[in-house]
């Protein structure tokens, strides 16, 4: 595939929607298409799955999970492998590591299932570049306006949430770049293009 494509993580509140537009912005004379996208709610039937999913009342974890990997499995399929098939730069607001740090880490469901539960979503379509937002959770649930139903879990969750994210750029430390979101806006701005940036390099040579 000849695009390139970015994921953003990290627990809420963590200031990932106001980076990617900046970073989006930031990438335009790079790429002919940048395209910004989120899960869950991007893909062709995502605004009804993330309505059940964040608006609704309590789920099952599995029927939550499933969820999320229909949202994905659509988006993949209709919004970012057409993308990256044409050279676009995808920067997606979430995507499989979510599900491993808050249904796995979080909620306990099996880690290596999901692994391959996200694989057969995606197709095996993997990030070029994640960018883990890390903040103390209790910072990150103050920063936030309305709070969603994910939003709404106990504080333990959210720490294990974190945890989990922090876990898994242990394990993939060539994809992952962990980035101390309790910095200045500005400065995690530019920790982040630095990152994008180091990306793009050998492509452009
Ligand atoms: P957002 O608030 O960043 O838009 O994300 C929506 C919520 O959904 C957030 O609480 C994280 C959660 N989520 C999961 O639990 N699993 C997933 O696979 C994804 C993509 C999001």
């Amino acid at each position: 595939m000849k695009g390139v494509f970015i994921t953003l993580e990290g627990p809420e509140g963590s200031g990932k929607t106001t980076l990617i537009s900046r970073l989006a912005q930031a990438a335009q004379g790079d790429f002919d298409e940048v395209l910004v996208t989120r899960e869950p709610g991007d893909g062709p039937a995502g605004p009804s799955i993330r309505k059940v999913l964040l608006e609704g009342s309590s789920l099952d974890p599995w029927t939550e999970t499933f969820l999320f990997l229909a949202d994905r499995a659509q988006h993949c399929r209709e919004v970012i492998r057409p993308a990256l098939g044409r050279g676009a730069l995808v920067l997606c607001d979430r995507f499989a590591d979510s599900t491993l740090a808050y249904q796995g880490y979080a909620r306990g469901l099996n880690i290596e299932v999901l692994r391959q539960l996200n694989d057969l979503a995606t197709g095996e379509v993997r990030p070029d570049l994640t960018l883990l937002l890390d903040l103390d959770p209790a910072v990150g649930l103050n920063r936030l306006g309305a709070k969603d139903r994910l939003d709404q879990e106990p504080i333990e969750f959210h720490r294990a949430v974190r945890e989990g994210f922090l876990a898994e750029s242990r394990r993939d430390p060539g994809r992952y770049r962990v980035l101390d979101a309790s910095l200045p806006a500005d400065e995690v701005f530019q920790a982040a293009l630095q990152e994008m940036r180091r990306l793009f390099e050998p492509t452009r040579l």
